[in-house]
């Protein structure tokens, strides 16, 4: 089977969430399976500047762009073990950022993901691989499926090309105004309450969920929440007449890169049966974010997160002046939102013997925090899926997370009566509710022998990507064939 993948952001060439974690590794696991997988993303700035071999594979190609004539050249990288096609057109993307920068989203985003998405359709048609399934994430790229049903709709080389559309966030729709349609080749007929239209606005999301064969989450729950209009972001509609071919397929974790016995970015290894490494590990975060390391027992709480209202940052300050009394330490790395920043940087003057915060997106640090904390908090509104938790999972650092999304689908409270659960979960969004499920915490860490055992726990889950692959290689068939699926993939546990 041919597979392609669009996708605005692919680790490790450029990234600023989980979709570059995902985009980066399921495709090798895919092909493992013996899928044939290519994957298109633009050219960044940043791409270059980390110097990775790049090699021409198609130089100034000539492109009919709306209404004009215009060129791209197509790099590949072999670096990550599957064909990465990068679209380039300096204009687009020879920028700093991927989406734009701290004085916000570049204006002329919805041209350059409609550039990029486009560019792809046309580079498969040059080089002559007609994909099974075309594979968009997100609504960067989901808007190819408005020119495969438009401009191509008619050309034979896409004539049994299939597709699916995975949500990763269906808070991001990719908004804009009715007049960009014409700047970016699309008939003008689109704009309709059955098309794109949505509240007098061009949705590129839409046409993922309109268009695709068919439509996926990165979580079972998510899949489901997203039907209700607390979660749907106005497209629970539209996403309840399509629920014969919406499933929720809960993400992977490549443990070749996540992986504390043999990661190198962190201070030293551990494992579960010797983890002696991870109070090394503990005291090298202590000090890299300037908390005192004397008193050892005192638990660190880590946090790894894009600075962004669903990430519940806000129902977190709000709960800090209650959770320090409590002796824990915490520590941020984060970017995003200037003013959750701004919040963090203010609490952090507060509590500065308590409270680690760096503004930085790094992801050494982001490895340490992983490897250093007793505990990960996850206070997300909503939740897709999350990686960070399962990350934090393999290196013994315990989830704290409200239950949502994927979330609540790799998370299970720990019940001390029988010893079972990997984490602690909270349901309501506020801050006494994450202040108990941080007291259920903290009594248990005062048993050691209870707390080695929970530990254990999280470090023997398994989450990777082989399993959620062989699911994804299903979902292909059935979407291949056509066939309405159930293939619904629940809890873990
Ligand atoms: P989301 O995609 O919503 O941001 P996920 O939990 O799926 O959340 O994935 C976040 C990914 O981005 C993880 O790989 C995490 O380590 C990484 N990350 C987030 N913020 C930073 C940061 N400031 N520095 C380094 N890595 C970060
Ligand atoms: C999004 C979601 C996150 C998910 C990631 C990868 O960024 O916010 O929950 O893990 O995509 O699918």
């Amino acid at each position: 089977m041919k597979i392609v993948f669009l996708s605005s952001e692919v680790a490790p060439f450029a990234k600023t969430g989980g979709l570059a974690d995902v985009t980066g590794s399921l495709p090798r696991f895919l092909a493992k399976l013996g899928l044939e997988v290519r994957i298109f993303m633009p050219l960044y700035r940043e791409v270059q500047k980390k110097g990775f071999p790049l090699l021409k594979v198609a130089d100034r190609l000539p492109f009919h762009w709306a209404g004009q004539e215009d060129v791209f050249t197509v790099w590949e990288s072999a670096e990550s073990g599957v064909p990465v096609y990068f679209i380039d057109k300096p204009a687009f993307y020879d920028r700093d950022g991927l989406y734009g920068t701290a004085a916000g989203d570049y204006k002329d985003n919805g041209q350059r993901f409609a550039f990029f998405s486009q560019a792809s359709l046309a580079a498969l048609k040059a080089m002559d691989f007609a994909p099974d399934v075309i594979h968009v994430h997100d609504w960067q790229s989901a808007i190819a499926l408005a020119y495969l049903k438009s401009i191509y709709g008619q050309d034979p080389f896409f004539q049994t090309t299939k597709s699916l559309c995975t949500i990763h966030n269906l808070a991001y729709q990719g908004l804009f105004e009715r007049d960009i349609l014409k700047t970016i080749g699309l008939p003008e007929s689109l704009f309709d309450m059955d098309g794109l239209e949505f509240f007098g606005k061009v949705n590129f999301l839409k046409a993922g969920i309109l268009y695709a064969t068919a439509i996926s989450t990165v979580s079972y729950r998510y899949s489901c929440e997203i039907q209700t209009p607390e979660f749907g972001c106005g497209l629970d509609g539209l996403l309840r007449k399509r629920s014969d071919v919406l499933t929720g397929i809960l993400n992977g974790v490549d443990y070749a890169a996540w992986d504390p016995a043999k990661d190198s970015l962190i201070a030293a290894p551990f494992t579960a049966s010797d983890p002696k490494g991870k109070e090394v590990c503990k005291k090298d975060l202590q000090t890299a974010f300037g908390l005192p390391t004397a008193k050892k027992d005192l638990p660190v709480i880590g946090m790894v997160s894009r600075l962004a209202g669903q990430k519940g940052l806000d129902m977190l300050i709000e709960a800090l002046g209650g959770l320090f009394p409590l002796g824990v330490q915490l520590v941020i790395l984060g970017t995003g939102e200037a003013e959750i920043q701004e919040s963090l940087e203010t609490a952090r003057r507060r509590f500065p013997s308590f409270f680690g915060l760096k503004i930085a997106f790094d992801d050494r640090l982001a490895h340490k925090i992983y490897a250093g904390s007793d505990m990960f908090l996850m206070p997300s509104r909503y939740e897709p899926c999350g990686l960070t938790q399962m990350y934090s999972l393999k290196y013994g650092a315990i989830p704290i997370v409200r239950a949502t999304g994927g979330l609540d689908d790799s998370i299970r409270e720990y019940d001390a009566a029988d010893g079972r659960g990997n984490g602690f979960k909270f349901e309501a969004c506020s801050p006494p509710a994450l202040i108990q499920a941080v007291q259920r915490a903290l009594k248990l860490y005062a048993h050691k022998r209870a707390w080695a055992g929970l530990v254990q726990n999280a470090m023997a889950c398994d989450f990777s990507w082989e399993r959620a692959a062989q699911e994804y290689v299903l979902l292909y068939q059935n979407i291949r064939e056509e066939r309405t699926f159930p293939v619904s993939v629940r809890s873990r546990f």
